[in-house]
């Protein structure tokens, strides 16, 4: 599928679309994990529920999306802003809006900052919580590490958490995806990531104001955010549905493709 490009003032927002200018269509978006770009959810784009249009950005930086020149103060609201504008320029009023992991964050800052574009919800493989001392401790050793070795040191590392153990054992094609993926994305746009990522807020106290539809999902296998955090989060969000995916880790969606799309379908259908 060929990227789209949309220029608002000095920003590029690349995005993959599965039917540009459909108006007709209602509209769904899934936003990225790290240190990948919109290509992850080329599963996704291949089952597309009838009536529906999947629209899937690169966050800032990432695939063929711009960081901007000054990044003096960079906020996970950044990239919420991107999806905001996006849509707007698109023309397109309301959307169902998701993301797995850091996708998921970026779906919080829109829902602090824009909740009135969200006619549903999809967290996959995500948290409410801001990161522990811990993670912002692992996280400058990760800037460090970009700086030394680049995305290909970062593949490495990243790698084993990223996927679950059955697909570690079984999946080579999977593996060998994921790690194209990272090395395609650029040093800039990681250590934005990292920075967005490490001082985003707590969203904790969201979950008890939602009021759209909401799925939760989660691979069972992942270890990055546990299925605990998905059941913490379905039980704070009001009406929400849980759906745990076997044999897969934190890319649920692309480890376990067809079990991701038949819950992605049947809420979709639903709304
Ligand atoms: C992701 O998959 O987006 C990242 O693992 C999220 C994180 O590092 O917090």
């Amino acid at each position: 599928m060929t990227r789209q490009y949309c220029h608002i003032g000095s920003r590029t927002i690349a995005y993959l679309d599965s039917a540009p200018g459909d108006a007709a269509l209602r509209t769904y978006v899934l936003l990225h994990a790290f240190p990948l770009g919109a290509n992850m959810w080329e599963p996704q784009m291949r089952t597309i529920p009838n009536g529906w249009r999947l629209i899937t950005p690169d966050l800032r930086g990432f695939g063929g999306s711009t960081e901007l020149d000054s990044v003096s103060a960079l906020s996970i609201s950044d990239y919420a802003e991107d999806v905001a504008d996006l849509l707007a320029e698109l023309s397109v009023e309301r959307a169902v809006i998701g993301g797995l992991s850091m996708g998921g964050y970026a779906v919080f800052a829109l829902l602090q900052s824009k909740p009135d574009i969200i006619e549903a919800l999809i967290l996959a493989d995500t948290r409410a919580g801001a990161d522990s001392p811990e993670a912002r401790a692992n996280r400058r050793n990760m800037l460090a590490l970009v700086d030394r070795e680049g995305p290909q040191g970062v593949a490495r590392e990243m790698m084993p958490k990223l996927l679950g153990k059955t697909t570690i054992e079984t999946n080579a094609t999977a593996e060998a995806t994921v790690r194209r993926f990272i090395k395609q994305q650029s040093p800039v746009a990681i250590r934005g990531a990292i920075n967005r990522m490490m001082h985003r807020p707590d969203s904790t106290a969201l979950l008890g104001t939602i009021g759209v539809p909401t799925l939760v999902i989660a691979g069972e296998e992942d270890t990055l955010t546990p299925v605990q955090e998905a059941e913490k989060m379905a039980a704070a969000i009001k009406g929400s549905k849980l759906v745990t995916i076997p044999a897969a880790g934190h890319l649920s969606n692309l480890e376990q493709p067809d079990a991701f799309n038949h819950a992605l379908s049947a809420f979709l259908v639903s709304l």
